[in-house]
Order: C-alpha cells, then sequence, then structure tokens
C-alpha cells in the first residue's frame, strides 16, 4: 500500500522554496531540501494529475543509482510513470536521442496533462525540457536535478536545448519546468571531478554578482562534501540565479552575466568532444574573458590572478588545451548566439562583483576575433 503523497511532503522536515518569473507563461518554482525526494509526487503534481501517464527521463548511471528509487516514490503515491533511459553525456543532447525519446513516448502515448520529469545532470535537463516543449507543442515539465552543475544552475533556467555539429545549444527553446526539486541528497554518488565541474558555475555566480560569496568559495579550507559547505553554496547560487532569471532578455546585464565565460567556453567544450566538462570548459572561458578585460583596460589590476587561484584551488582547469588550436574556437564562436556584426558581444568583469560596461553598448561588449585570439594564446600552457 502506498503513502499518500501529501503525507510524503509532510515527513520532510525543512525545505526553502524561490521561484523566477517572467510573465504569467514563464514561472518556475524551485524547492530545495535535504530528503525532498522522498516528497517529489507531491511537489511536483500537488495531488493532481493521477489520470494522466508520466516520463521519468534519466541517463544510465543516473538510472542505476536512483531510478528504480525514484519512480518507486510516484508510483507509491499513485502516479503511472514510465521510465525512459539515455546515454550519459552530452552525446545524448542530440537530434538523434530526441527522434528516438519521442518516438518511445508516442508509442506509449500520453496526454497534454502528462509530465515530463527529468531526473539528472544538465545534459537529461536540457533534453527532456526540449522534448517536453515540443510533443503537443508543450507538454507538463518537473526537472529533479541530480549533479552539483544542474543544482546550481542547468535546472535554474527556461533554457532547454540540442547541440549540433555546429556547436552547443544551438536548437532549443526557453520552457518553463513547473516545479524544480534540488535535494542534495542526489550529491553522494557524484564522482569527484564532476563535483568540481558543478562548483564553476557556482564560482561564476560568486565572482560576476556576489562579493561576500566569493570571499566564502575564497577562504574555505573545510571539506566539499560536508553537508554545510553544500548547502550554502547550492542556496547561494539558487538565490543568485533566480535573481538573474527573473529580469533576464537577451541583451540586459542579467543575460549577459549568466553566460559569463560561456561564448569561449561552449567552442572549447564543443571541440573537445567530450574530454572537456562544460564546468571545465567555462572556467577556462572565464579566465580568457579576464584577460581579455585587462587587455583591453576594463579589468582592475590583479583580475586574472584573482580567476586562475579560484580556479585552481576547486581542481578547474585555466589554460586552453593544448590540442584545440585558436583557430578552430574562433570559427566555433561565430555560431554563439551573442555573435553578430563580426564581434563577440561578452560579459566582461571590472572586479568582483562588478561587470565592465562600455559607452555604446552597456554589459554587452563588443570584441573583436584578434582580440579574443590574443587572449586565447596568452592562456596556453607553457
Ligand atoms: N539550461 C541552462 O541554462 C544550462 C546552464 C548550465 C549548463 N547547462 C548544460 O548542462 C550540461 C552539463 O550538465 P552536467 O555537468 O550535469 O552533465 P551531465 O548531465 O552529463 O552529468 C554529468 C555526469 O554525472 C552523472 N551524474 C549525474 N548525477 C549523478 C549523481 N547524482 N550520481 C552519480 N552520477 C551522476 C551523469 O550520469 C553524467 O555522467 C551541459 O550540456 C550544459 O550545456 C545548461
Amino acid at each position: 500500500m502506498g503513502i499518500d503523497s501529501s503525507a510524503q511532503l509532510a515527513a520532510v522536515p525543512n525545505f526553502d522554496e524561490y521561484k523566477f518569473v517572467q510573465n504569467k507563461y514563464m514561472r518556475t518554482k524551485v524547492v530545495f531540501g535535504r530528503g525532498l525526494h522522498k516528497a517529489a509526487a507531491q511537489s511536483i503534481f500537488n495531488g493532481g494529475y493521477k489520470d494522466s501517464r508520466h516520463f521519468l527521463v534519466t541517463d544510465r548511471t543516473v538510472n542505476k543509482f536512483y531510478g528504480d528509487l525514484m519512480e518507486s516514490v510516484f508510483v507509491d503515491a499513485g502516479y503511472t510513470i514510465t521510465r525512459v533511459i539515455c546515454d550519459d553525456s552530452e552525446m545524448s543532447k542530440s537530434f538523434g536521442q530526441f527522434e528516438r525519446i519521442c518516438t518511445e513516448m508516442l508509442d506509449v502515448g500520453f496526454d497534454k496533462n502528462s509530465f515530463v520529469i527529468s531526473l539528472g545532470g544538465g545534459v537529461i535537463n536540457n533534453l527532456a525540457g526540449f522534448i517536453a516543449s515540443t510533443l503537443y507543442r508543450g507538454i507538463n515539465l518537473a526537472h529533479i536535478p541530480t549533479s552539483l552543475l544542474a543544482q546550481v544552475d542547468a535546472a535554474i533556467d527556461f533554457k532547454q536545448a540540442l547541440n549540433t555539429n555546429h556547436g552547443k545549444n544551438l536548437v532549443g527553446s526557453y520552457y518553463p519546468a513547473s516545479v524544480v526539486l534540488v535535494d542534495p541528497f542526489f550529491l553522494r554518488t557524484l564522482e569527484d571531478r564532476h563535483l568540481y565541474n558543478g562548483l564553476a558555475e557556482s564560482i561564476k555566480h560568486a565572482l560576476a554578482q556576489d562579493l561576500s560569496f566569493f570571499d566564502y568559495l575564497s577562504s574555505f579550507s573545510g571539506n566539499c562534501k560536508s553537508d554545510e559547505f553544500e548547502d550554502r553554496i547550492i542556496r547561494d547560487s539558487i538565490v543568485l540565479k533566480t535573481k538573474l532569471m527573473s529580469n533576464a532578455s537577451e541583451e540586459t546585464i542579467d543575460e549577459i552575466i549568466k553566460q559569463y565565460g560561456h561564448a569561449i567556453g561552449h567552442a572549447i567544450e564543443h571541440l573537445s568532444k567530450g574530454g572537456v566538462l562544460h564546468g571545465e570548459a567555462i572556467s577556462i572561458g572565464m579566465c580568457v574573458s579576464a584577460v581579455i578585460a585587462e587587455n583591453l583596460g576594463f579589468g582592475e589590476k590583479g583580475m586574472v590572478s584573482i580567476h586562475e587561484r579560484i580556479f585552481k584551488k576547486y581542481n578547474l582547469p585555466t589554460k586552453v588545451p593544448a590540442n584545440i588550436s585558436n583557430e578552430s574556437i574562433l570559427k566555433i564562436i561565430r555560431y554563439d548566439k551573442h555573435f553578430r556584426k563580426g564581434k563577440a558581444f561578452m560579459g566582461l568583469l571590472k572586479s568582483v562583483a562588478k561587470p565592465a560596461s562600455s559607452k555604446e553598448s552597456s554589459f554587452e561588449i563588443p570584441i573583436d576575433l584578434e582580440q579574443i585570439g590574443r587572449a586565447l594564446t596568452a592562456c596556453r600552457g607553457v
């Protein structure tokens, strides 16, 4: 006999609620709490939607650890769930996986009230989110992010996407999950490399938005796997990201900050073909951005070493990989959505938590390719 879903929520002692809203159609609630996964049915469905079939979309690794557990949470609360399993890794954000999963879901059948529930890292959140936004031109979506990177950034967004041969996230949609359920419980099985990878996005939030959070990360000397550290970085990151999400449109300072280090990082990540993870690539991208800011006179003295120190402290790379040429990076940057009139429009920092602005175009600073090439060369290992 299953437990009533509202009893599931009552059994979770503490949880925080945040939201990000752009208009009446684009609104997402984020719930954060240790042990909250046990109350996933109540958090997502609030007692409704029992007549529809729902889909739990996950990858092989996450399925191995949490597939049975999470399916039983929903089934015990009286829901009909079909599990859909994807391959691991960035390669899953592809047209091929998109078609396969849509076909699998259509074969099983669903209706307009069905939910796609993503259970996984940023890859699964993005892929499942894009699927939810396209089936019947939009069915319900909820995210249960399981990697640190997804809990502090990828799932806290309206952006859903696939990659193409030309670059990352080039086909996608803006589509809201109704609920994002963040539970650090899942992090206990995350490999160390993926923990640091996720920290890169938290460092981005701190560097670009919050000096006290940056000071905390800089001076922290304890265990990165402690509850105290995890709770602090996830909470602070959610607060900072939801603040940006509530204001962001493509040209605002908020969008530019969200994308700090990403134009260069995405190109490196794409060209590495899975060798450099997303957080690792944007760490390099932020270091290159700091050099550009210094070369152009935007960044205060010392910002390049501030960047290098914080990324090295958390085992993140700061140098452009030797096997990826400047030319190939500059070619891929042309597909970045902020590239126009022959220039990459990027965010730069004056100092920690102080974005630089230029006279003519505010916070979106036009950078020519030659300037990026010079900074890439400066950020190569000796
Ligand atoms: N939408 C956005 O705004 C946004 C923002 C940032 C990043 N992203 C995207 O997020 C993706 C990167 O996300 P990611 O780093 O989570 O990658 P990922 O989804 O590939 O997860 C990393 C690895 O960790 C494994 N994993 C996940 N949770 C686990 C757990 N609890 N225990 C054990 N293993 C676990 C996965 O199986 C995978 O092998 C990129 O595609 C990036 O473009 C999107």
